[in-house]
């Protein structure tokens, strides 16, 4: 079954109105992030730990049949301040000493497989394109976004045990996923997307970096919020993405009415230690052009603090030690945001052996042999929709 969560959420981000006063607080119309580097893009080698002869062998970490919560903190405990600083950005380095292999945070799958790192070769050169979703949700058939669903985050676990892919996604279509055959395992973390008020990315010489909306309690209840709130309290996404714009003068990022309150106290992702990432390069906009937090430092603090665990991007890795001395952040906060992270990897079976997960037995064989090429031709076909009558019908 596809969790109505997914499917609501869809219909939110695709519907075209705009509610709430709209401030142009900074028109210099900057779209993207600008303080990616190389080593936030680069495309960093992947494996699983070697969990059977590598030093984590021992660890409780590697004992699949314990509790999900002391694994990972079994992992975590062993962590300096320093390893678990570098890990909280999406190019993830691990920790060499304790064969803690590289992690990779920003995978996109909207409706293919992207940032995948795809070969030259005829083997893992490709995944199955599908319509956008404006397209294909407009089928309101929720059995065949599951079916893409299912085909996109299959060919992620495959690509993945080739070293071509994370175990999370940047996306809010495949909700569905974490509810794979395996009733133990999540098979692909879903990340529904921006949270909240991102409904305008470029607009009349404004920026998506720097957009402040002045939304209304009323606008939030009704519009801006329930299909996020369908995706965590019902569908249950691991994970979630606050948007580069803020809201009623607070950055997203930064925001613990939106991450707190909302998210894990009403909604219930605490319950089940769903993490939060950043946007790629929003912690840095939190500072610059949002001008709310006074330099680096403090925007990495402030958005810790509010609920954001994981950086897309190097604003945590390079500043939140500085925040430890100015003695803003705690390392347990910082602590707290890697374990979020690594709970989930644990139940996608990243610490388990090679072929105890079936997920980890997938192949390229995996990726082709599915009527994947049948299910992309008719993510368009269903969803076609007719937008002018001019009196040609009915027949
Ligand atoms: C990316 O894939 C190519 C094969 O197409 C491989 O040679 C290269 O090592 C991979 N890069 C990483 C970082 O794994
Ligand atoms: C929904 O999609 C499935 C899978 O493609 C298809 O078999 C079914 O006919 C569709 N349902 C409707 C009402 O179109
Ligand atoms: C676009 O921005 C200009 C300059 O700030 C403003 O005068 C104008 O009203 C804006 N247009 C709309 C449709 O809001
Ligand atoms: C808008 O952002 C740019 C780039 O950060 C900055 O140089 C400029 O001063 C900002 N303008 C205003 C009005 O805040
Ligand atoms: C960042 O700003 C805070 C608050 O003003 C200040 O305490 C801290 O020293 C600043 N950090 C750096 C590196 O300038
Ligand atoms: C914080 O870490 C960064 C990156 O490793 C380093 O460049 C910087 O010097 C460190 N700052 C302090 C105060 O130790
Ligand atoms: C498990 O995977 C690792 C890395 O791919 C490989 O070196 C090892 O031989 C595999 N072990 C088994 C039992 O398949
Ligand atoms: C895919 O479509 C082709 C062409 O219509 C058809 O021959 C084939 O049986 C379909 N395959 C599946 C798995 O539905």
């Amino acid at each position: 079954m596809f969790a109505p969560g997914g499917f609501l959420l869809l219909l939110g981000l695709i519907a075209p109105v705009v509610l709430g006063q709209f401030v142009p607080f900074n028109q210099s119309g900057f779209l993207f992030a600008y303080e990616l580097d190389e080593t936030d893009l680069a495309t960093i080698s992947l494996s699983f730990p070697d969990c059977q002869n590598g030093p984590l062998a021992g660890n409780i970490v590697c004992t699949a049949s314990a509790n999900y919560r002391d694994r990972t903190w079994g992992l975590i405990n062993l962590l300096t301040i320093d390893e678990l600083i570098v890990n909280t950005r999406n190019t993830a380095p691990g920790v060499p000493r304790l064969g803690l292999p590289p992690y990779q945070v920003w995978n996109e799958a909207l409706h293919r497989l992207d940032q995948a790192n795809f070969s030259d070769f005829v083997t893992f050169s490709r995944a199955t394109i599908f319509a956008q979703p404006i397209l294909s949700t407009a089928a309101l058939n929720r059995t065949f976004i599951h079916t893409i669903a299912d085909i996109i985050s299959t060919q992620g676990r495959a690509l993945k045990n080739a070293g071509k892919y994370g175990l999370d996604s940047y996306a809010p279509n495949i909700n569905g996923f974490r509810r794979g055959v395996e009733p133990d395992y999540i098979k692909i973390v879903a990340t529904p997307r921006r949270f909240a008020g991102y409904d305008l990315e470029s607009w009349n010489g404004t920026s998506r970096l720097s957009n402040d909306l002045i939304i209304s309690n009323q606008d939030l209840a009704g519009y801006y919020t329930p299909q996020f709130k369908a995706a965590i309290r019902d569908a249950r996404a691991n994970s979630f993405m606050c948007s580069y714009n803020g809201v009623n003068g607070v950055p997203s990022c930064a925001n613990s009415y939106l991450l707190q309150t909302l998210l894990r106290n009403t909604w219930g992702f605490s319950n089940y230690d769903g993490y939060v990432s950043a946007d790629c390069d929003s912690v840095v906009n939190v500072w610059e052009p949002h001008y709310y937090a006074y330099n680096l430092s403090v925007a990495s603090s402030e958005s810790l603090l509010a609920g954001t665990d994981i950086d897309c991007g190097h604003a945590y890795a390079v500043h939140l030690n500085e925040s430890i001395i100015a003695g803003a952040v705690a390392p347990s906060d910082i602590a707290q945001g890697v374990f979020r992270l690594y709970s989930n990897l644990v139940r996608l079976g990243f610490f388990d052996w090679n072929n105890s997960v079936v997920y980890r037995e997938l192949t390229w064989e995996d990726v082709v042999s599915t009527d994947a090429q049948n299910i992309s031709y008719e993510s368009a076909v269903q969803g076609i929709t007719l937008l002018k009558n001019d009196g040609t019908l009915p027949l």
